[in-house]
């Protein structure tokens, strides 16, 4: 075929492991090239909108709530997102003054393509962010923003998440420029870090040793729950995605804060809980959740930087090291160990890791 393993088993360990090397590409083009830039430029007007709406399936769905908190800390734009198959049914108002977003991998998925059939005619523009560039989502969108991860064979999304977050980054720095509501100085500090991520994405995979050996152990549990506070709640909820896509252990994602409303009911030995807790702002306060896991037996994988894991690492059953990374766009690195992490649980139960049962690439019914 087209498309090899390159010497990998899997086609998602490929994947995983080519992000470094796509992010650089699409980077390149959104943020140092002359044909993204200017697309990003000339195609999409966030002075004249007064919302985003960002719709999408699956994976897609987490890089569009991931960018929800860029567009509105970054840009100060309010964005609403949802899954397309609630979206339409719930008949919600768009105007012209609304810009709709549609993130999909293949282009082709039933409930995203009727979603984007939905907007055409009342938004003000329709853009779409796809892999394929010849999709059926591509051809009925005003704007097309390709996400140049090449082919991804593997059921289980991973460069195209992490690419799909790039474009959605670019575009929010571009409605913060638009907009004017960032000073210079805070602008390129901010372009600078989405344009050291491909280098951090190859930094990263140092930690597959430790995350290999974790999942040898994570690999005898019935259920997992993955936390996170800000931008990496959305990440946490793909954590739970990836690891029951691809290992059929049952996991849930939380927001942290949200653990003492319900899920901290299920807290025993029995419930390994992974921890999204860079060392950031948010630090002290998922930490403090982390604690209350901790108090109950419940089995904490804490993946942090040097500095987190330092200061609150000590009593944790497991740690994962990734370097510190600052700014928001950390969730798209952190992305790696939370993929590495399903991967190497599903190849220890001896899943079928690139075609997971009862599971399709591309949905095209609804
Ligand atoms: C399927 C795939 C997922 C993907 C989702 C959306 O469920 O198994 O990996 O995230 O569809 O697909 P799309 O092509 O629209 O991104």
């Amino acid at each position: 075929s087209a498309v090899d393993k390159g010497g990998y088993r899997h086609f998602m360990a490929k994947e995983i492991a080519e992000q470094s090397s796509v992010l650089a590409a699409a980077v390149k083009f959104y943020l140092s090239g002359r044909e993204g830039q200017t697309m990003l430029e000339n195609d999409l007007d966030f002075t004249n909108i007064d919302r985003v709406v960002m719709v999408a399936c699956g994976t897609a769905s987490l890089a569009c709530f991931t960018a929800k908190y860029w567009f509105e800390q970054i840009a100060g734009v309010p964005v609403e997102i949802d899954i397309a198959s609630e979206f339409r049914y719930r008949e919600p108002p768009i105007s012209d003054r609304t810009l709709a977003i549609f993130v999909s991998q293949s282009g082709e998925t039933a409930d995203t393509l009727a979603a984007l059939r939905y907007c055409a005619g009342k938004a003000g523009k329709i853009v779409s962010v796809v892999n394929v560039a010849e999709s059926s989502i591509a051809r009925e969108s005003d704007v097309v923003l390709p996400i140049l991860a090449g082919p991804e064979i593997g059921v289980a999304s991973t460069k195209a998440f992490t690419c799909q977050l790039v474009v959605l980054a670019a575009m929010a720095l571009q409605a913060a420029r638009q907009r004017k509501v960032l000073p210079a100085e805070a602008l390129s500090k901010l372009e600078d870090q989405l344009l050291q991520m491909p280098g951090l994405m190859a930094d990263v995979m140092t930690c597959e040793g430790q995350v290999k050996a974790i999942s040898q152990q994570l690999a005898r549990f019935k259920d997992a729950i993955f936390l996170g506070r800000g931008a990496m709640y959305p990440l946490a909820l793909e954590g739970a995605l990836k690891l029951k896509e691809i290992s059929y252990i049952h996991a849930e994602g939380y927001a942290s804060g949200e653990l003492k409303h319900g899920p901290i009911a299920l807290i025993d030995d029995d419930m390994p809980v992974v921890v999204i807790a860079p060392h950031d702002e948010m630090f002290d306060k998922t930490v403090s959740n982390m604690q209350e896991v901790m108090a109950r037996g419940g089995k904490i994988v804490m993946l942090s930087d040097a500095k987190g894991l330092a200061e609150a690492g000590g009593e944790t059953w497991q740690q994962i090291e990734v370097p510190q990374i600052e700014g928001p766009f950390a969730p798209i690195a952190y992305a790696v160990p939370i993929q590495l992490l399903a991967y190497h649980t599903a190849v220890e139960k001896g899943t079928d890791v690139d075609q997971p049962r009862n599971l399709a690439k591309s949905v095209t019914v609804e």
